[in-house]
């Protein structure tokens, strides 16, 4: 069995972060969440990952290398332009061959791995086995209807009206006959050739589709407030390991990691916490459920819930909370008059000030 990850597309909703970056790379509880999705085909005992990468293709080989840190071997596909999951499938036919194989959306993140999704799969004779998930707003995803026999009977891409509650989740296990559907279907309404659409069409000439409810935690990670769940859910499971140096009058409560190349001085820290490599946390403090990456400096701050990626300063800020922070991003505190908020702010930033 063969994965296939995908890493193109467009992350319009994590913006300005990926104006430059691969949505699938920002790091939750310090790690991008792509490497949680590679963890989990590596033990689900897969050896063979084909990579499909867009705009953002060196940023994901540099990350993931040749695959081996993973223990499997990477070939990457790159894909001109967004067309579609059912587009990654086809671009990707010469090197899944005709074996079964997992599709997994790089940016979703999926606590409990792969291999019950996996079980019994290839002994099925099943066209295609899909993960499914009960969420409160169906209309965001793909929504599978079931049958009387449990067999998914139809689905539905971002339906206004979804028949069901019941969401697709991106990762899906596929026989080699998927092969004809993605040849066949036409490119939908959005332009893209539709993952749904080439299972619906299997469905419609009779082969069997299965669901596969989750029964641990998932999240498409595309947008604020998803990452901001994902790095709490992911902090929730550390366990305590303070290397760094802790200087001065500093406090340490709750579960907490600190880098051994990180420095706290005179500073409060309430768990869960994690501090990269080379950062600096002066004079402030960080709550629960906040991730800082390496080299950043937080300096007479307060933060809290919140995201920081690598070399990005914050400095005689009061408080900050529910905020993913990009990389090398100054936040500091004005020192002349008049006394104003000065910004300079990306494209598709937003700001919330509290006045
Ligand atoms: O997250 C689950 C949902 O994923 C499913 O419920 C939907 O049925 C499925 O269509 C998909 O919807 P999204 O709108 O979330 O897909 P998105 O465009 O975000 O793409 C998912 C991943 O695949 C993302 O990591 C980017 C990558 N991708 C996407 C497209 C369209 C590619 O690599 N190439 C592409 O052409």
């Amino acid at each position: 069995m063969k994965a296939l990850v995908l890493t193109g597309g467009r992350g319009t909703r994590l913006r300005p972060l990926t104006h430059t970056s691969a949505k699938q790379l920002v790091p939750v509880a310090n790690r991008p969440v792509l490497f949680y999705g590679l963890e989990a085909i590596r033990d689900a005992g897969i050896t063979e990952v084909g990579i499909v990468t867009g705009d953002t293709g060196a940023e994901v080989r540099a990350a993931v290398g040749d695959g081996s840190r993973f223990g499997f071997h990477a070939t990457y596909i790159p894909q001109e332009a967004p067309l579609g999951l059912a587009h990654c499938v086809l671009i990707a036919r010469d090197f899944l061959g005709d074996e079964d194989f997992v599709l997994y959306l790089g940016d979703n993140l999926l606590i409990g791995g792969i291999k019950d999704l996996l079980t019994g799969f290839q002994d099925s004779g099943h066209a295609a086995r899909l993960l499914l998930s009960k969420v409160a707003e169906p209309q965001f995803y793909g929504v599978a209807e079931l049958d009387r026999d449990g067999a998914i009977a139809s689905l539905q891409e971002k339906p206004q009206v979804p028949r069901s509650d019941l969401a697709i989740v991106g990762v899906y296990a596929f026989s080699p006959v998927v092969h004809e559907a993605v040849r066949a279907i036409r490119p939908s309404a959005r332009g893209e050739l539709e993952i749904t659409d080439a299972i619906q069409w299997l469905i419609d000439r009779g082969h069997r589709v299965d669901p596969h409810i989750v029964s641990g935690y998932w999240k498409d990670t595309g947008r604020l407030q998803d990452i901001l769940e994902c790095n709490r859910i992911l902090l929730e499971e550390i366990e305590t390991d303070v290397r760094g140096v802790v200087a001065g009058y500093s406090e340490i409560g709750g579960r907490v990691v600190v880098h051994p190349d990180a420095v706290i001085e005179d500073s409060v820290l309430r768990g869960p916490v994690i501090i990269g490599a080379g950062t600096k946390i002066v004079r402030s403090y960080v709550g629960p459920f906040t991730s800082v990456a390496e080299s950043c400096v937080i300096e007479d701050a307060e933060i809290e819930y919140s995201i920081v990626l690598g070399g990005s300063t914050i400095e005689g800020v009061p408080r900050i909370e529910y905020s993913l922070i990009g990389r090398d991003v100054e936040v500091t505190r004005a020192v002349h008059l008049p006394n104003a908020h000065r910004l300079m702010v990306g494209d598709h930033s937003k700001v919330q000030l509290r006045i």
